[in-house]
């Protein structure tokens, strides 16, 4: 069995049973005898397959059981055809009722009297055929979507089906605008781009055909949608003005098919259209009516049939020197790939026998035969920047970078693709406008193969000979690369690689093979039925785990056995089995937790994340894999994933001493990753939590300390802290130990004791060397360098916010936005302003990535790079960050200490009194609160004071933080200086800011002091 996308037509005679009951039976039989024949004969030449006939209606079936790039195409214009054919025999009398649908089918062995195709698809064409007026034909949405302009097709509308909720999209079908898709479409521009060398190499093959003064033929070679038809017609505009230019098309279906691409030559020579008289042509071809077995006319009369041919090939031989004689010509006859064996006898003849420069241009597909022989050009795939000038000039817009690439990277070089997948995304709504361009919806968006796409790539799987598909459909399970070894476990032998090899579908690069387009692995993986595949990777995995059964295969491992066991299909490909489904269930199990272990040890969270919801999903009330999903979404910083999958732990959990750790952890995460909620904390939930996990925790034991690290910090307390510490200090344990430590420095910062505080913080660096797991060495440095520059040192804070740069920025865009948040801040308090702007570079898109998982300094760093673009004097920029930030929508959060402080600072450049003082008020208390960010709001609200002419509200602020030696103390002695118009101070003031290596506040204090 396979699975197949494929149009379904099905035909319903209407009026003869009323036309029965009058009959004779034979006569009856006869009728429908004669209905049979010719709708079996419309079906066959547009390539379908008779699926059945039952009673007086017929199904067909278009692209199974061989997939048809042109599967929709062809099935409209049979029910074309049909129509046309039962007017001509019953003229009237009788109707034909059609419905056609595309969609996924299931094609099995043929049964007597059932079925070949089965599927969703059947059931609405059925629907749609019901549902047709007779004498008309309802097109299914999907169908429609596939023929694009090919065919006219009347408004949509909705009838109603039996089970369809919402009934079923349809148009009526009009008529036939060509027999194949235009390419493009969708609404997309198109403006060529590249194939320079191509475009010479053309002009070269014109230019040596003209100095042979001799027809010529060419092909161009490439794979579907490559580009082939484009190149010929931009070779055509910029032809030497006197040169002739034909163009023919072999078509891949049809009546009088065999000679189409010389008919359209033909008749561009005669100056008659398709659709004039035969007569009328007859009359041109006076002398030569040969000619006429080229456009399908009955002139050979009682010729013997070789003799006509010959006779053709003669008149063609004229014709083509006719043409050369009147100087350099082109005749294009586009999809060799398609040529049936007389058109070629014809170019050869022309070939051998004919005068004058003509250059005959095949154009073809490198699948099938490579005849007739000729010298070839090859296209190759676009080059990725020319696959992106495409997709932007398609969009008549530039496209958001990551998308950009997301685009053409799943294009692999196509320029048919790159269309297709844009007009997909466009068809889907995700591709929306914004800014001058666009942007994509949803980064995580999976681009999916369009229809189109599909069809053409399914089309050339099914040319490939059986066991060579057998071969690759066996590779695709293996996955995008394989070796040969693997494909003999699957299949019995290697052998068809040749084929595979030669045809162009995979590429050999010791030691394995890889398929040169994933688009194609994807394809064959999908044409393979859901059971039988399950059974392939269950093959596949074992043969690997009898070859190596470490670690290193882990992923690999848990990838294949969780697909062999997938809850989809499991019932189907494990009948009857048991036993064997559950050896496979446990070890899929076995190998997904080991493979989340070791995914976690590189910091590779989305990884953990998709084997342990695997692993959830075959073993649901197992705590453990609920408890490491949640831990790894904690080191997301995604509260909301992190929550439910706790709590579902918590619920399976009985024992009270995990319960314990549970609780313990939930709210240890939840309050020490504050960053992670895009709302404010909710009490009534973390407080009962921490108060279980306290209750549960035996005391003086690792969740017992965990959970009071947690309360110290949700309540700034430093008695608690202390508490944790000592618990942490006896137990030795580094984590709990420098969280404690934490806890403690941040409960001295709060009470601006800022040497406490740098002590404590300090102290967590003796634990290094007993760390290993990078989030956690991270946070030591990230309030470290804090904690430095509050003491004074902003060199080693400056030195420190690298080092974690080095350390976070990579292990998750979330710690990335981290990384640069804290740069931003060290370099701000630094007044390191060039450096800022320089950061900006990065930050941009360090938010956009860090979309998916909330975090407060996505809206600060955008402000950080807003005041140093003010500070530059860029304020247009600074305006536009600042929007940026508050777009980012982290306002009215109670987070005002790292909100408020960047606007006040630029209001305060623009001389804005008024937000200055509105921003001081909604803030409060909070302007300040926190550790990390309190001390630029401090410094911003000093001089906010001041130009508030809020003196004595200035002094008070001040005075506490007269602290020696500290960062804020020459802040503080400078507003003291401007308050009580002492220079003294702000010349102490300067003295300490230069002792810090903090010029930049130094020369502004200088210009700030009382005269
Ligand atoms: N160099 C190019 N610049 C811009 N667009 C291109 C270029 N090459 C191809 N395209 C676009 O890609 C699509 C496919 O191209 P084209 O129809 O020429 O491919 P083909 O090789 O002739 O395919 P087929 O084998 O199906 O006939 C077209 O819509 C075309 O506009
Ligand atoms: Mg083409």
């Amino acid at each position: 069995m396979e699975r197949k996308l494929a149009t379904i037509l099905f035909a319903d005679l209407v009026g003869s049973t009323e036309m029965g009951s009058s009959l004779d039976p034979e006569h009856a039989r006869d009728l429908l005898d004669r209905f049979y024949d010719a709708m079996e004969a419309e079906i066959a030449l547009g390539g379908g397959t008779v699926e059945k006939f039952i009673g007086d209606a017929v199904v067909a079936v278009f692209g199974a059981p061989a997939a048809q790039e042109d599967h929709a195409e062809r099935a409209l214009q049979v029910a074309l055809w049909m129509q046309e054919r039962l007017a001509e025999l019953f003229g009237g009398r009788l109707s034909l009722r059609i419905g056609v649908n595309s969609g996924e089918v299931a094609v099995g062995r043929p049964r007597e009297g059932s079925s070949f195709a089965t599927g969703d698809a059947v059931n609405v064409a059925a629907r749609l055929e019901q549902a047709a007026e007779p004498g008309h034909t309802l097109v299914g949405e999907r169908t429609a979507a596939l023929v694009g302009g090919a065919f006219e097709l009347g408004e949509p509308r909705t009838i109603e089906a039996k089970g369809k909720k919402g009934g079923v999209a349809c148009r009526e079908l009009l008529r036939m605008l060509a027999p194949r898709r235009p390419r493009g479409g969708h609404g997309l521009a198109s403006s060529f781009v590249g194939r320079e060398r191509e475009l010479r190499w053309l002009e070269d093959a014109i230019a040596r055909t003209a100095g042979d003064g001799r027809p010529r033929l060419v092909k161009v070679m490439g794979e579907a949608g490559m580009g082939k038809t484009s190149v010929v017609l931009e070779l055509r505009d910029r032809l030497p003005e006197g040169t002739a230019f034909r163009l023919g098309r072999c078509l891949s279906y049809g009546r009088s098919v065999t000679y189409s691409a010389l008919a359209d030559v033909l008749r561009a020579e005669l100056g008659v259209r398709q659709e004039d008289p035969a007569d009328d042509i007859l009359e041109r071809l006076a002398g030569r009516e040969i000619l006429g077995l080229t456009l399908g006319l009955d002139v050979a009369g009682d010729l013997d049939p070789r003799a006509a041919l010959l006779q053709l090939q003669d008149r063609w031989v004229e014709l083509i020197s006719q043409l050369g004689a009147r100087g350099p010509a082109v005749v294009v006859i586009e999809d060799l790939h398609w040529a049936a064996g007389p058109l070629v006898e014809v170019l050869e003849r022309v070939l051998l026998d004919a005068e004058g420069p003509v250059l005959l241009l095949g154009t073809m597909r490198p699948d099938g035969t490579a005849f007739p022989a000729a010298e070839a050009l090859t296209l190759e795939r676009l080059a990725d920047v020319e696959a992106a000038e495409l997709a932007e000039a398609a969009l008549a817009g530039p496209l958001e970078s990551r998308a950009l690439e997301l685009v053409t990277g799943h294009a692999e070089g196509n320029p048919f693709f790159v269309e297709e997948v844009l007009g997909d995304l466009l068809d889907r709504g995700l591709l929306e406008r914004g800014g001058d361009g666009w942007l994509l919806r949803d980064a995580a968006v999976d681009l999916g193969i369009p229809d189109t796409v599909r069809g053409v790539l399914a089309a050339r799987i099914d040319m490939l000979p059986a066991e060579a598909k057998e071969a690759l459909q066996a590779a695709s399970v293996i996955g995008r690369s394989f070796t040969p070894g693997g494909l003999a476990a699957l299949t019995g032998s290697s052998a068809e690689l040749r084929t595979l090899v030669e045809r162009g579908f995979v590429r050999p690069t010791e030691p394995e093979l890889v398929f040169k387009h994933a688009l194609t692995r994807e394809v064959a993986y999908d044409t393979l039925a859901k059971a039988a595949r399950a059974r392939m990777h269950a093959t596949f995995a074992r043969w690997i785990e009898a070859d190596d059964a470490t670690d290193r295969r882990a992923g690999v491992l848990a990838h294949h056995y969780s697909e062999a066991v997938d809850p989809g299909i499991a019932d189907l490909a494990w009948r009857d089995r048991e036993d064997e489904l559950a050896r496979l269930s446990a070890a899929a199990l076995r190998w997904l937790r080991r493979a989340a272990e070791l995914s976690l040890g590189r910091f590779d969270l989305d990884d953990a994340l998709s084997q342990l919801h695997r692993a959830a999903e075959l073993a649901p009330g197992e705590a453990d894999v609920w408890h490491a999903i949640g831990r790894v979404n904690a080191l997301k910083f995604d509260g909301e994933a992190m929550w439910p999958a706790m709590e579902r732990a918590i619920e399976l959990t009985e024992r009270q001493e995990t319960l314990a750790d549970l609780y313990a952890e939930l709210t240890f995460e939840t309050v020490m990753r504050g960053g992670m909620w895009k709302r404010p904390l909710d009490h009534t939930v973390v407080e009962p939590s921490l108060a279980r996990a306290l209750e549960l925790a035996e005391p003086g034991g690792a969740a017992h300390a965990r959970a009071l690290v947690t309360k110290a910090t949700w309540e700034d307390d430093i008695e608690t802290a202390d508490q944790a510490v000592a618990i942490a200090e006896r137990l030795d344990d580094p984590v709990l130990l420098s969280y404690a430590y934490w806890a403690r420095s941040g409960a001295a910062f709060i009470t601006f004791d800022f040497g406490e505080a740098d002590r404590w913080a300090q102290r967590r660096f003796e634990l290094l060397d007993r760390l290993t797991d990078p989030d956690k060495i991270a946070h030591i440095h990230y309030y470290g360098a804090t904690a430095a520059l509050a003491a004074g040192r902003p060199q080693e804070a400056e030195a420190l916010v690298r080092k974690h740069d080095l350390v976070a920025s990579r292990l998750s865009p979330h710690h990335e936005v981290h990384a640069l948040g804290v740069l931003l801040y060290v370099e701000e308090a630094l007044g390191h302003w060039d450096e800022v702007r320089r950061l900006q570079g990065r930050v941009e898109p360090a938010v956009a990535a860090n979309q998916g998982t909330p975090c407060v300094l996505n809206a600060r760093t955008l402000f950080s790079c807003a005041v140093g673009c003010g500070e530059l004097g860029l304020d247009g920029e600074a305006r536009r960050l600042e929007t940026a930030a508050v777009a980012q929508g982290y306002q009215d959060l109670g987070v005002g200490f790292w909100l408020d402080p960047p606007p006040a600072h630029l209001a305060l450049l623009r001389g804005d009194l008024e937000r200055v003082a509105a921003l001081l008020e909604s803030s409060g208390e909070m302007w300040h609160w926190s550790s990390d960010g309190s001390l630029y709001a401090l410094a911003t609200k000093l001089d906010a004071l001041v130009a508030l002419g809020r003196m004595s509200d200035a002094e008070e602020a001040a005075v506490p933080l007269l602290q020696p030696g500290t960062y804020l103390e020459p802040f503080a002695l400078r507003t003291l200086g401007v308050v009580r118009g002492d220079r003294a101070l702000t010349e102490q003031a300067v003295e300490r800011f230069d002792a810090m290596g903090l010029g930049w506040h130094a020369a502004k204090t200088r210009a700030l002091a009382p005269a």
